[in-house]
């Protein structure tokens, strides 16, 4: 049996990719590679030494997504695939409904349809909106989100509890990941953004190979100890370990089970900033800017029901998150080309 990898050739879904061949899972990778290369399959084969049949094709393709289980013994799927863009989505928001909502609609139905009732969602922190506290347990209500991005979270996280709710024979695991950064310990695998980069770390990572001539610093007049933003940055393979350790609680008939996947520790931006220097030995330019439209002080999790009910804690701190970012930078300043 196999585990359908939805969004496999993605950032998160590479690194899953590559901590599941090497727990001993057999994977099928689908992605539509419209935020993706082709080139990381070539990767992550060289990692693991182990190849996945691999599907271009789009979760809103019924037919397609209908091959693909008719063909693969698929027993679990993992779902990645989705529109990421906060600002994006704010422009396009029925691409960001269609693509993630719609789409997820078609996967499920089609799993179901082949007996697979097995799942495990990419959500986010996002859906905590401004966090009513922090640390933030898996109990905090969730809250108002700031953009379509952060809606098509949580209104799939309400569709799969309920379609849980009225199907018990359903394991749903909603993974609520807070800020995934870092880059396999290889140096061939990491984050791959079109364009100008969202995120705080691809930024950063963009300034230092030269790309960028400086960071912009959204605020520095937040409710919090040096005044910028502060979130928990998570690397990215203990996220992808996360995963591995969800599906050994499917494997347990898990029902339906929320985890936050988060170190449980905050760093402000200029706290990222001064570790990725001494990470890496280059200066990063800075200026303070206003704050960005929908950003929030603080927000940091309390990961110990992960730790209780998995086993799963993070084991990489901000120095290696910081390293590994790095060394898939300098390794590989255009990417996957
Ligand atoms: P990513 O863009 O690198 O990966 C998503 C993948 O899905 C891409 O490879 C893309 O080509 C593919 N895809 C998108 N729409 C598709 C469709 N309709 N059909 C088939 N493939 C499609 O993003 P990521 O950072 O790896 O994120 C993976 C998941 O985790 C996403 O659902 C994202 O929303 C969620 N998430 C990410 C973060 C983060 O900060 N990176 C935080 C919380 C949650
Ligand atoms: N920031 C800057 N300059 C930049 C980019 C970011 O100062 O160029 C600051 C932000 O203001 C924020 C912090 O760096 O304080 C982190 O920002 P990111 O954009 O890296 O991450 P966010 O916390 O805003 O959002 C991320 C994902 C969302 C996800 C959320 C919670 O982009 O999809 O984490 O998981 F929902």
């Amino acid at each position: 049996m196999a585990i359908l990898v939805t969004g496999g050739a993605g950032f998160i879904g590479s690194h899953t990719v590559v901590e599941l061949q090497n727990a001993g899972y057999d994977v099928v990778i689908l992605d539509n590679l419209c935020n993706a290369s082709e080139k990381v399959l070539g990767r992550i084969e060289a990692i693991t030494g182990k190849s996945a049949p691999f599907y271009k094709a789009d979760i809103r393709d019924r037919s397609a997504l209908e091959e693909i289980f008719a063909k693969e013994k698929i027993d679990s799927c993992i779902h990645f695939a989705g529109l990421k863009a906060v600002g994006e989505s704010v422009q396009k928001p029925l691409e960001y409904y269609d693509n993630n909502i719609a789409g997820t609609l078609i996967l499920l139905d089609v799993m179901r349809k082949h007996g697979c009732k097995n799942i495990i969602f990419s959500s986010s922190a996002t859906v905590y909106g401004d966090p009513a506290f922090v640390p933030i347990t898996e109990e905090c209500p969730k809250g108002v989100c700031t953009n379509p991005y952060g809606w098509t979270k949580s209104m799939l996280e309400q569709i799969m509890s309920d379609m849980q709710h009225a199907d018990p024979e359903w394991n749903v695991v909603l993974l609520r990941y807070f800020n995934p950064i870092g880059a396999h310990k290889s140096g061939t695998m990491g984050e791959n953004p079109d364009g100008i980069p969202n995120n705080l770390m691809p930024y950063i990572t963009q300034v230092a190979v030269g790309k960028r001539k400086e960071l912009g610093v959204f605020g520095n007049d937040y409710d919090t100890p040096d005044g910028t933003g502060v979130r928990d940055y998570i690397h990215v393979v203990d996220l992808a370990e996360g995963h591995v350790k969800a599906l050994k609680k499917i494997e347990e008939k898990a029902g339906l089970c929320i985890y936050n996947l988060g170190t449980g520790r905050g760093y402000s931006v200029l706290e990222v900033i001064h570790n990725f220097e001494e990470a890496s030995g280059v200066k990063i330019p800075y200026s303070i800017k206003p704050r960005r439209a929908g950003d929030i002080a603080t927000c940091y999790a309390d990961a110990s029901k992960a730790k209780a009910e998995l086993g799963w804690e993070a084991r990489y701190g901000i120095k290696e998150m910081c390293e590994d970012s790095w060394r898939w930078q300098k390794n590989n300043p255009d990417g996957y080309v």
